[in-house]
């Protein structure tokens, strides 16, 4: 395998609406963003994430864009984007944007003009089709946000625009070998303002399987899930790499997928040494007991299931290239909310337990991605009426659960659960009014327990979650570790042992041992050698007598052995 400059770099993401609001107006913005970037070189961080800027009225947070050449005015300015790329680099930060072109905005003037003809050049930039009154939708699919995909194009009784999510996010028909080229033109205007590459939003929905048909139902809706036809679809890799070669090649840009539902057999022609992309998030863990029925009979997470999914992955991409590695981003709850077990991060090894969770993902092989706040453990938000929810998937949710005969308590609950606005309340600054985010009313309630969960309160206490974290980017620097840290290979340790999550890292000299046990009550845990040093643990004391680690609640631990 290719070595690559990134390899070695720890990844954040920043959703920037939520991140620093630097002029009152209650929404994060690009000169917070600027205002922290001495921050986050201070934790280590050497790629940066934003969730989109552009021009867009906001509907979904954003990925609904209007224009793809400007900064939307509540973010910035383009003045302050080329700000914040000089200064990112500055400090050795690369800045890596959104990339949304599945779809863009109904208010995009490609779409606009499509409406005007549906006929022209622009009507062929999407997929319009006839439709009368009474008569079945091309096909029977159910956008990622509710109801069908099709809805009526805007002045006309007779015709159909599909969206795969909301209706204000038309797709874009990559068939058409004009919508293509403009793409590109627009990638290579950004790329050329210095960005270190993209971040590439729901890129795998790109190809449909055309000519549209139905699928079976697989709710009471009559509706079949977007997953249905992804299956079936072909060829989205001739579009990635015709992308690739027309831009992120000529610029060795750093790209990161955001590719679900992918064929195993593909993993190399997306993230091997010729592959489309840089690399890839790993989903495998984030999809854990999702179902088309929705969020109201998704299970918990259990340990087993999270070890053998990481495991799962790493083994896939072992010999292939490097995955992205998450417990969360803006689209998911918080992860220590999510798979740690009920209860925990409120109960008495909270802090040990978030510390866990976060090295054991950390220390997997491949790119290390935080998500804002998750290096201070900041934990799902809990709403009492849905009117409180900003997040459109959540809302859909929520009418699916009181459809299926749900209470709106019962409902609440599993909105709560897996609501998009968990990850998306302000970043918990400190204990001020609005958690320092803002000095007038944020856009989204803050997390009331910003004033036990902040960065300030953390950055004096030697024993945070924030401190741990800087301590396992630091480890990822360490010239002792970094070669094994990077590009060890990994092997699970005991994978059979209930909630114990353990594995080697194993270098050309070195081994190293990443130990968690997943639970609150301590466990025995035999030792495969000495142990020559602790390169990290996240308690005040590690026991070891006779060849056995006596972990407890929720220890995590990095041997050499
Ligand atoms: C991706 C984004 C999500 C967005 C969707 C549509 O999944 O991460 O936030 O809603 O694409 O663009
Ligand atoms: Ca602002």
């Amino acid at each position: 395998m290719e070595r690559k400059w990134w390899h070695g770099e720890t990844a954040y993401q920043i959703y920037p609406k939520s991140f620093r609001d630097t002029n009152g107006d209650g929404i994060g913005d690009l000169r917070g963003v600027i205002q922290k970037l001495d921050y986050l070189q201070e934790l280590g961080i050497g790629v940066l994430w934003l969730s989109p800027v552009y021009a867009s009225p906001l509907a979904d947070q954003g990925y609904d864009i209007s224009d793809y050449y400007r900064i939307d005015p509540r973010f910035g300015t383009m003045d302050d984007m080329d700000e914040l790329i000089r200064e990112a680099k500055r400090r050795n930060i690369g800045i890596v944007m959104d990339l949304v072109v599945n779809h863009c905005s109904d208010e995009h003037e490609w779409f606009r003009k499509a409406c005007q003809d549906p006929d022209g050049k622009y009507g062929r930039y999407f997929y319009i089709e006839k439709w009368t009154e009474g008569e079945p939708l091309p096909c029977n699919w159910r956008s990622y946000f509710g109801g069908p995909v099709w809805s009526k194009l805007p002045g006309h009784d007779d015709r159909v625009y599909l969206h795969l999510f909301h209706r204000k996010q038309p797709d874009l028909n990559w068939e058409n070998p004009e919508v293509r080229r403009e793409i590109y033109t627009m990638i290579n205007w950004w790329l050329d303002k210095g960005l270190a590459g993209f971040r590439i939003d729901a890129i795998i929905n790109i190809k449909k399987a055309l000519p549209f048909q139905n699928y079976p139902a697989d709710r009471d809706d009559g509706l079949s899930s977007v997953d249905n036809m992804l299956f079936e679809a072909e060829g989205v890799l001739d579009f990635l790499n015709e992308m690739s070669d027309e831009t992120f090649r000529k610029y060795d840009a750093f790209t990161v997928g955001e590719v679900f539902n992918e064929k195993p057999e593909e993993l190399p022609l997306f993230i091997g040494d010729r592959g489309c992309f840089s690399t890839m998030f790993d989903f495998a863990e984030t999809v854990l007991n999702q179902g088309p029925e929705g969020w109201h009979v998704q299970k918990p997470v259990t340990a087993e299931q999270y070890k053998a999914a990481c495991f799962a992955s790493q083994r896939k991409a072992r010999d292939v290239g490097f995955l992205c590695n998450i417990i969360e981003n803006h689209d998911e709850p918080r992860g220590v909310s999510h798979y740690l077990p009920a209860g925990t991060c409120a109960g008495p090894y909270g802090a040990a337990a978030k510390k866990m969770l976060g090295g054991l993902n950390f220390m997997l092989r491949g790119l290390p991605f935080l998500y804002q706040g998750q290096e201070i453990g900041i934990e799902n938000v809990r709403r009492e009426r849905i009117e409180e929810v900003d997040d459109i998937a959540a809302r859909d949710q929520y009418r699916v659960a009181l459809a299926a005969g749900l209470s709106p308590a019962e409902a609440m609950e599993s909105v709560n659960r897996f609501s998009r606005d968990n990850a998306r309340t302000p970043f918990q600054w400190d204990a001020s009014d609005n958690a320092g985010f803002s000095v007038g009313e944020p856009w989204l309630a803050v997390n009331p327990n910003y004033r036990e969960i902040n960065l300030a309160a953390q950055r004096g206490n030697p024993d945070s979650v924030w401190n741990f974290y800087r301590a396992l980017i630091a480890l990822r620097r360490n010239p002792d570790y970094r070669e094994t840290v990077v590009y060890g290979e990994t092997a699970p340790y005991l994978p059979e042992r209930k909630n114990l999550m353990a594995y080697f890292r194993r270098g050309e000299s070195q081994t190293l041992l990443v130990i968690g046990n997943f639970q609150a009550a301590e466990q025995d845990i035999p030792l495969p050698g000495n142990v020559r040093r602790v390169a990290l643990n996240n308690l005040p004391e590690l026991s070891i007598a006779s060849g056995v680690l006596h972990a407890q609640a929720f220890q995590f631990a990095v041997l050499e052995i």
